[in-house]
C-alpha cells in the first residue's frame, strides 16, 4: 500500500492491521508521534489524518493508504514554524514534552474546524491528551495565542 506522510508517498510492504504509530516511527524514522498509553486514552500518538487529530497507536495502517498524514515534522514550513509550535515555544508550555507533539497536533486540529475557540472549548477538545507534567494552563494559553496569532495573518492576507 502506498502511505503519504507529510506530503511524501511511499510504498509500505506490511500487515495491514499494523498501527500507524509504528509505521510512521520505525518505516519512516518519524518519531514525534510518541507512544504512551498505546490504547487511545493518552493522545502521544496523535497525527493528522486529512487535516483531523487520530490515535495512530490505535489506526490501523491500512486504513490510510492514499490518505494525507501530517506528523510534527511536517507542520512546518520550510525554516518557519506552524503558528502553534511558534505559540507553545513562546509560552513555554512543554516541560518534558513527550506529550507536546500531540499535543500540537491536537491543537492545529481545533484551530482548523474553530479558529476562535473560548477557553472552555479548547479545555473540552484538548481533554484526551494527558500531559504528565501538568502543564495543562500554559497549553491553553498557548492555543489562545496561536489562535490570535492566526487570525491576525488572515487578516493581513485579506488586507495584503
Ligand atoms: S499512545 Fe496512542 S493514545 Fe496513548
Ligand atoms: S510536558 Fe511532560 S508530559 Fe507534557
Amino acid at each position: 500500500m502506498d502511505v503519504t506522510a507529510n506530503g511524501v508517498s511511499t510504498r509500505v510492504d506490511t500487515d495491514p492491521e499494523r498501527p500507524l504509530l509504528w509505521v510512521l516511527r520505525n518505516e519512516f524514522g518519524l518519531t514525534g508521534a510518541k507512544y504512551g498509553c498505546g490504547e487511545g486514552q493518552c493522545g502521544a500518538c496523535t497525527v493528522l489524518i486529512d487535516g483531523v487529530a487520530h490515535r495512530s497507536c490505535i489506526t490501523a495502517v491500512g486504513s490510510v493508504a492514499g490518505r494525507a498524514i501530517t506528523t510534527i515534522e511536517g507542520l512546518a514550513d520550510g525554516e518557519k514554524l506552524h503558528p502553534v509550535q511558534q505559540a507553545f515555544l513562546d509560552a513555554d508550555a512543554m516541560q518534558c514534552g513527550y506529550c507536546t507533539p500531540g499535543m500540537i497536533l491536537q491543537s492545529v486540529a481545533l484551530l482548523r474546524k474553530n479558529a476562535a475557540p473560548s477557553e472552555a472549548e479548547i479545555r473540552q477538545h484538548m481533554e484526551g491528551n494527558i500531559c504528565r507534567c501538568g502543564t495543562y494552563n500554559r497549553i491553553v494559553a498557548a492555543i489562545q495565542d496561536a489562535s490570535r496569532a492566526m487570525l491576525t495573518d488572515a487578516k493581513e492576507h485579506e488586507h495584503a
